[in-house]
């Protein structure tokens, strides 16, 4: 679920960054770029930290699992006709 839609920014992305230490608005904002824009997410993300109706939902530091690296192949359009 999208909390801020001026951003893109979903529920998860506020779980994460909270249970990774942010503790206020502006946390959220300068990780996150949250409430930049129109505001009216403003209310619904503080809902998520320490003390608001969501923060339950906030999986603590040491059970978010860190995100793996990727290793990606680009492929010219000559190797691709190749494998093809
Ligand atoms: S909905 Fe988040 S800034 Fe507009």
């Amino acid at each position: 679920m999208y909390i801020c839609v001026c951003n893109a920014i979903s529920e998860r992305h506020v779980q994460d960054a909270i249970a990774q230490g942010a503790k206020d608005l502006g946390d959220l904002q300068a990780q996150l770029g949250i409430a930049t824009c129109c505001g009216q997410c403003a209310e619904t993300a503080t809902d998520y930290l320490p003390g608001g109706r969501y923060a339950a939902e906030v999986a603590p530091a040491a059970s978010v699992q860190p995100r793996r690296a990727v290793e990606v192949t680009l492929l010219t359009s000559t190797q691709v006709a190749r494998v093809a």
